[in-house]
């Protein structure tokens, strides 16, 4: 593990206990790492921003992500960064970057992604295809709390097609699972 990941697991695990909270933040961790390649950013940085995007939430349910601002200062990252982190908050002015437009686009479509996976017989990504996700989308009693258009109008503002977002999202967390990095907290 990288020094950068390293530290941005420490914070997370200092603000952070919910083992839900925990999965969700890494798998966000992972579409951002993902994307940042695919988009040719740090993607050391692209997975940190992913891995604390919702450090204050656990603390500050009905105020986040109000409260990212103290707790990353503390800890050294600046102000691009803490912005970054800042952006996701559904009323937001400025134009995103495509980083923070990925972040929203990657939000709840991963956990959507990994509850499609979780019913499946094995329990696993690795035969998901993406045709069961889009079945899922329509299927208003599965994962009944999730948006659709929330997912589909993310993806559509990062740029990507929604089934190439949703094939490249099963394909970079079902080879993240087998990483030692997600052995800790395992997301399935
Ligand atoms: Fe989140």
């Amino acid at each position: 593990m990288t020094e950068t990941r390293q530290k941005a697991w420490t914070l997370l695990r200092k603000h952070v206990t919910s083992e839900v909270l925990l999965k969700h933040s890494l798998a966000v961790e992972i579409a951002m790492r993902a994307y940042g390649e695919k988009f040719g950013g740090d993607v050391e940085y692209w997975g940190s921003v992913g891995l604390l995007h919702d450090v204050d939430f656990e603390k500050f349910p009905h105020d986040h992500p109000h409260h990212a601002r103290e707790i990353l200062s503390a800890e050294g990252y600046d102000d691009a960064f803490i912005t970054n982190v800042e952006s996701h908050s559904r009323v937001w002015e400025p134009e995103r970057s495509q980083l923070q437009k990925t972040l929203l686009a990657v939000d709840e479509m991963t956990g959507f992604i990994i509850a499609c996976a979780l019913v499946r017989p094995d329990r696993s990504l690795d035969t998901l295809e993406v045709k069961s996700v889009m079945k899922k989308m329509k299927d208003k009693a599965f994962a009944r709390a999730v948006n659709r258009d929330t997912l589909t109008a993310g993806a559509a503002d990062m740029g990507v097609e929604f089934s190439e977002h949703v094939a490249f999202l099963i394909q970079a967390l079902a080879v993240a699972v087998k990483h030692p990095d997600y052995q800790e907290v395992p997301l399935l």
